[in-house]
């Protein structure tokens, strides 16, 4: 019997082996691919078929072929990927996983805030639980948020949970008075306006790249806001070659793997006792975690196939639209 009462399986790894090798034949075996966020370790990114940021990684789970789907991320994408192939198994090697943000929206007091505004369309964050999902019209993620919103009739009330600052900000952007849910993640609340200004003051020649989960006084001073794959994009694309980067630190790696000529600088926290944010959940999913989960086949995402009736219409529209918006294919 394996054990998971640790949320992952606690099994011993055996001596001698090459765990990365392992990890490449066991999912051959298992007939699984790994997928990977950009916030993930260096070491998971290097394994995984496919990397990307929230849309791309529930657009391709909801194509992907193979049986079994690893996915190197939190808890609500490991769901998402679930709901949207319900025939597969889906794997986070870490049932730890989690996420402050989608934390932060918990479902019942979420299903009350809905209930106190009749005749909202109900637009959530991918970073929900299932149950959050399963009460909302369209789920946006920062890679199409303005666009999905923006496609929303004009006269349409609407409610946007749970990130604050993303609503605050696509609120700015499409002149809409998106009634807010107050929530936020903890890395993105994390930086600090000053200790930021004082790299740009250091770094004169450096672009400032920032997340929209971000505050708005981070947001205010930088010369691109998006979701981590669009300041990927930004970065591969600019003529710049130094930038000062406000979101999890985890994607550097790929910057600096796509951009070798170019310098990126992570933003420091408030704290400042490091020089980097971190997500500590991202963080928890380690080789060691994923070649056992691979091995036994554990922890396994399951969701209450009722809830997952109802979440699966608001994610499938997002693809619909993102499709029809061209923003994926
Ligand atoms: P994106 O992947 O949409 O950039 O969101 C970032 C994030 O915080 C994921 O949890
Ligand atoms: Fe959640 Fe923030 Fe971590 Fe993303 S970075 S998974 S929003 S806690």
């Amino acid at each position: 019997m394996v054990n998971l009462d640790k949320g992952y399986v606690d099994a011993p790894i055996p001596e001698g082996i090459d765990l990365k090798e392992e990890i490449l034949r066991l999912k051959k075996e298992r007939h699984a691919v790994i997928m990977a966020h950009y916030y993930q370790r260096e070491e998971i990114q290097q394994l995984a078929d496919h990397i990307g940021d929230s849309l791309a990684l529930a657009q391709l789970a909801a194509k992907v072929e193979e049986p079994v789907i690893v996915l190197c991320g939190v808890h609500f994408m490991g769901e998402t990927a679930k709901i949207l192939c319900p025939e597969k198994t889906v794997i986070v090697p870490d049932i730890n996983a989690g996420c402050s943000l989608a934390d932060s929206c918990p479902a019942p007091e979420f299903k009350k805030f809905v209930e106190a505004h009749p005749g909202h369309t109900v637009v959530s964050y991918v970073n929900t639980s299932a149950a959050v999902k399963a009460v909302t019209d369209v789920v946006v993620t920062s890679g199409n948020a303005r666009e999905i919103i923006g496609a929303l009739p004009e006269d349409e009330k609407i409610i946007f949970g749970p990130d604050r600052n993303l609503g605050n900000y696509i609120n700015g952007l499409t002149g809409r008075h998106m009634v807010l849910w107050d929530g936020a993640c903890h890395v993105h609340e994390q930086f600090s306006i000053e200790k930021l200004l004082q790299l740009k003051k250091e770094n004169g020649d450096a672009q400032i790249l920032v997340h929209p989960e971000c505050p708005k006084p981070i947001r205010m001073i930088a010369d691109k806001v998006g979701s981590t794959q669009a300041l990927l994009n930004y970065a591969v694309e600019s003529d710049c070659d130094k930038f000062i980067v406000a979101t999890e630190s985890g994607i550097l790696f790929k910057m600096r793997e796509k951009c070798p000529g170019k310098t990126f600088i992570p933003a420091p926290p408030e704290d400042g006792k490091c020089a980097c944010n971190e997500c500590n959940f991202m963080k928890l999913i380690t080789l060691e975690k994923l070649y056992n989960s691979l091995r036994y086949m554990q922890p396994e995402i399951t969701v209450d196939k009722r809830v997952a009736k109802a979440a699966v219409k608001p994610i499938e529209r997002m693809l619909t639209m993102s499709r029809d918006l061209g923003l994926i294919k």
